[in-house]
């Protein structure tokens, strides 16, 4: 429970403005004979927790003294993050949820009553509406920009910005950081000094907390009045980058080309990973052909075959690795690892264009060589056939009658 004392002195230059409070609905709602109000008194409380706010509220005066009931409260509140309205039903008589303290807080409350005499259906009063508007202080224009996280393999969590366009001389900028497991807000444990000025912090890994929101403002004085604070909720597993993918490896074995590797240093656990592969084929004709590929296995893997392409003369791979989908929703890839390229070789072309040459020119002497012999034979026989048919006439005219003779021409 958030106990207004404990709400810091500064939070008082801050404060949080009543704007509307009139009903949505205004059909009067009655069950039991009695009108079925919204929850009454409803407030905010602020406890410093960087938008971590407190709603609370009491039981209408209609329903005071209303027994054999069971009351419950829907309160709607507008999720500045997600852009959506988000609902939730109580018993109690407060809420806390993680609102952005640079948009108007938006709150929808009813009552639900369920009673033996309403015959245990569920009767919905009329709903109402809060809006509540943090009043912004400080230097206008001189809340920084390009507000940027990165966790570092999970060892440390860098959090970068730009000044406003406005800014004060001799200004300087303050981050405090603030999770639910902590009592008060910190301030950041290291500056990053960028030509003196401070332009991020780093926030160490004992003092982040996963899968809950992480709350963090940049504010800042100067001479001229404070700056203008920024807010920022985010959820630091989402942030990871792990390091540079390290010992690339490449074997080739009959054409399979065999790339392992080892799992990035630090503190992502290896389940958590997933890696992207870069190949850089060069082609025989000199062409670089590019092509990615994410491994999406699920088991774990660290290392990728594939079959050399027939025309290239080198494949080269880099490899890179992100936090995978079942570890979180989001995250940075790694940079790239170093290049690593396989021995340039005599290509499959090249050697497949002497093959050819020499079948070629194999063919063309076996040619020449079978027609030189056809000739041969061909000259060979019909000289012998000229000279057998000249005897065998010579013959013949000796022998036979003339008149039979024109047969044997
Ligand atoms: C509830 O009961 C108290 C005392 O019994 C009485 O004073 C009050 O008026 C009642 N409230 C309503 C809304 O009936
Ligand atoms: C209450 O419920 C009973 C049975 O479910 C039904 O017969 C009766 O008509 C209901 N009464 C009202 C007022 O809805
Ligand atoms: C900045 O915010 C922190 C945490 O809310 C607060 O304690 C501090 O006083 C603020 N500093 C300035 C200069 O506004």
């Amino acid at each position: 429970m958030l106990l207004p004392n404990k709400v810091p002195v500064w939070l008082s230059a801050f404060t949080l403005l009543l704007l509307t409070q009139e009903p949505v609905s205004t059909t009067e709602v009655v069950a039991c004979g009695e009108a079925v109000d919204p929850p009454a008194n409803i407030e905010m409380t602020d406890s410093g927790f960087l938008g971590y706010l407190s709603i609370h509220w009491t039981r209408p005066a209609s329903l005071q003294n209303l027994t054999g009931c069971t009351v419950r409260y829907q309160l709607r509140y507008y999720d500045t993050y997600e852009e959506r309205w988000r609902s939730v039903r109580t018993v109690k008589l407060t809420y806390a949820a993680q609102f952005d303290l640079e948009k108007p807080v938006m709150v929808r409350m009813l009552t639900v009553l369920k009673c033996a005499c309403t015959n245990g259906t569920e009767v919905q009063g009329e709903e109402t509406e809060r809006v509540f508007t943090p009043e912004p202080t400080g230097v206008a224009g001189s809340k920084i920009r390009d507000f940027h996280c990165i966790y570092y393999g999970k060892e440390y969590m860098e959090c970068t910005w730009d000044s406003g366009p406005v800014q004060p001389p001799n200004s300087q900028h303050y981050l405090y950081y603030w999770h639910r497991e902590m009592t008060e807000t910190q301030e950041c444990p290291e500056y990053i000094i960028l030509s003196e000025v401070r332009r991020g912090c780093r926030i160490p890994r004992k003092s982040l907390l996963e899968f809950s929101k992480f709350n963090m403002c940049v504010n800042g004085s100067s001479p001229a009045g404070s700056l203008r604070t920024a807010y920022f909720s985010i959820e630091v597993q989402n942030h990871v980058k792990p390091a540079v993918v390290s010992s690339v490896h490449i074997s080739e074995i009959d054409g399979l080309l065999k790339l392992d590797w080892s799992p990035p240093s630090g503190l992502v656990p290896e389940h958590c990973l997933e890696y992207e592969i870069e190949r850089s084929t060069l082609m025989a004709n000199d062409k670089e052909q590019q092509q990615r590929k994410v491994l999406e296995n699920v088991v774990l893997d660290t290392s990728y075959d594939i079959r050399r392409e027939a025309e290239s003369k080198k494949t080269c791979f880099q490899v890179r690795s992100k936090v995978n989908m079942y570890c979180a929703d989001g995250g940075f890839w790694s940079d790239w690892s170093q290049t690593q390229c396989t021995e340039e070789k005599e290509t499959l072309n090249n050697l497949r264009l002497v093959g050819l040459v020499v079948i070629g020119i194999a063919g063309v002497i076996i040619l020449c060589l079978s027609l030189w012999i056809l000739k041969k034979i061909c000259i060979k026989k019909s000289s012998k056939k000229d000279a057998l048919y000249t005897l065998y006439k010579q013959k013949v005219n000796e022998t036979m009658p003339t008149i039979l003779s024109p047969i044997f021409k």
